[in-house]
Formats: C-alpha cells, structure tokens, sequence
C-alpha cells in the first residue's frame, strides 16, 4: 500500500502535467460532460444568496453555472489543486469588480478550510475519489460547510458501469512512451469509489450524516467527429502528458487507436453514446462533530 505523502505528492504532479489537456478541452468538456454532475446540481439546488463551494472545479465551467444559480446576492467558489486550471477558470469567467464566480488553487486535504467558508452547500463532480487521503478532504469540506449545510457530488461506479473509460488508455498508450502506473485497490483513481459502502464509511469519518448514495445512469452524446472526440478523452486522461509531448503523426496514431475502441459506441452519421455509471452522493455537515 502507497503511503498518503506520496499519493499526494503523485496526485499534484499528476494534475499539474495533465492541466494544459483539460485547459485545452476546457469547452469541449463543458458541454460533453454536464450530464457528469447534472443529477448532482439538480439535488443540491442552489439558491439565490446562497454561498456554494465547488471542489476540484477544473477550468470553472461548473462554478460558473452554480455562480448564475446563486445570482449577485451570493457567492460561488471554485478550488481546485491545479493552478494552471484555477488561472483558466479566472480568464474564462471572472469579470474584475463584478460579481461571478471566484477561483481558488489548494489541495482540500490540507487546507484548514476554505476561502469563504462557511458555505451552505458544496458540490463536487468527478474529483472525490481521486483524493489521496479522502477522510481529510472530506473533513476539510465539511469544516468549511455551515452547521447543516449539504452536500451533492458525483464519482464513477465500477468499470463494467463505464465500458467506454479505458479506451483513451489502451488505444493511445501504444503509441506513447510509458505512462504513469495505474491505481491498485483504493488508490485514488477513477473507481476508487466504486464500493459504495467504503464510500459511506469515509464519508462518516469525515462527519457526515445523512449519507446517500444512488446509482445514476447517463449517456455522454459526443458529436460524429472520431479525431475530436479521441483527443478529448486523450487529453483528460493520464496519456495527455505523453500526447502533448509527442510529434504530430505520432498523435494522429494515437488518435487512430482511441477512435477505434470507440467505434463500438458510435452511430456514423449520428455521433457518439457514451454509457456512463455514476454515484450520485448526498449528505449533510454534522452539526455537532468536533472534528
Ligand atoms: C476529473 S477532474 C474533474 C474536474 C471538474 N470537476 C469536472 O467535472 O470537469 C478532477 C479535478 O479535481 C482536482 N483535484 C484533484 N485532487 C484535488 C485536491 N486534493 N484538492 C483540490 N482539487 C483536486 C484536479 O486538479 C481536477 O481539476
């Protein structure tokens, strides 16, 4: 078992490599993944005045959405570990001296709390099971949450429930130089949140109560573009380091590879269905922990 230092260690190299990928499909990802977090959004509900964290907000699109739902009366923030998405998410949507959206670059598992707690609600897409110590992440959000607050967020379930995950993987990486080791067991990864009940049991050390946790199906539609939509899921995976590093025929080679593993999830003509597995996480800040 890897200790937490060097899965932390690894997890903030991790994104800082892959950072100008997503920087890159910052609008792409935007519009192909909202069906990622929209169950999440719908159940937290933000309201005008409210004050909303949102944790690991990548290049903002998801802050900015929760910024228009809160209006001028509240306050929307977005923190995320890689400085190089904070600084997109800041160009792509704050307007200096107005309000919208704020950005903020820290790791959640060891700040005290962050920047404009106490919030009334946190959402989270995509980034709670990629925490390398979860319990302290987990204790950071829900310090930084109002006594009662709520919280909504989504992770991957299991790979059978994501068939289409890998293929970025295994039809770049043959074209590539090695890419870094994949996750082993509870390992911060995609489906380190896959068991539902190991799931809960983090969430309780943290301090959570009234846990929830549902299996949500969605399909991600991705336009009839193969090269597009093979680089998309290359530059957000653990390849992108090595396709960005690499020379053009090379890239379109990798490209090749991903589209056709693809292919299975295609309707020429029509575009691309991705069959999506999610967790859909609902839970409240204790009120009376003293962690
Ligand atoms: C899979 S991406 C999801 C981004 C965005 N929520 C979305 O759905 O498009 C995970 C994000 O979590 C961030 N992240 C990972 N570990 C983090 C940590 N310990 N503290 C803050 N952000 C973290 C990464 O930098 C990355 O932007």
């Amino acid at each position: 078992m890897t200790d937490t230092a060097t899965l932390r260690a690894r997890n903030a190299d991790f994104w800082a490599q892959t950072s100008p990928g997503w920087v890159h499909q910052a609008d792409r990802h935007d519009e192909i993944g909202r069906p990622l977090g929209a169950v999440a959004l719908d159940q937290l509900q933000p309201q005008p005045g409210e004050r909303v964290l949102d944790v690991g907000c990548g290049c903002g699109g998801t802050t900015a959405e929760i910024a228009r739902a809160v209006g001028p009366s509240g306050n929307a923030v977005g923190l995320d570990l890689a400085e190089a998405m904070v600084a997109t998410a800041r160009s792509r949507f704050s307007v200096p001296g107005a309000a919208g959206p704020q950005f903020v670059t820290g790791d959640i598992e060891t700040l005290g709390a962050v920047p404009g707690a106490p919030f009334d609600a946190v959402y989270a897409r995509m980034t709670l099971m990629l925490l390398a110590d979860p319990v302290a992440g987990l204790t950071t959000i829900r310090r930084s949450m109002r006594s009662g607050g709520r919280m909504a967020a989504t992770v991957f379930r299991d790979g059978g429930a994501n068939p289409w995950l890998p293929s970025a993987l295994l039809g770049a990486a043959a074209h590539l130089r090695p890419l870094p080791p994949l996750p082993i067991g509870d390992d911060p990864g995609p489906f380190a949140f896959a068991d539902a009940a190991r799931t809960t049991r983090l969430l309780t050390a943290a301090g959570f109560t009234g846990i929830d946790i549902h299996p949500h199906d969605v399909t991600l539609d991705a336009p009839d573009d193969p090269e597009a939509v093979a680089e998309w899921l290359i530059e957000i995976s653990p390849a992108s380091n090595a396709y960005r590093d690499t020379e053009p025929t090379t890239q379109g080679h990798a490209r090749a590879g991903v589209a056709h593993l693809l292919e299975r999830f295609r309707t020429p003509g029509a575009g691309y269905r991705l069959p999506t597995g999610l967790w859909l996480i609902t839970a409240h800040s204790d009120r009376t922990s003293t962690r």
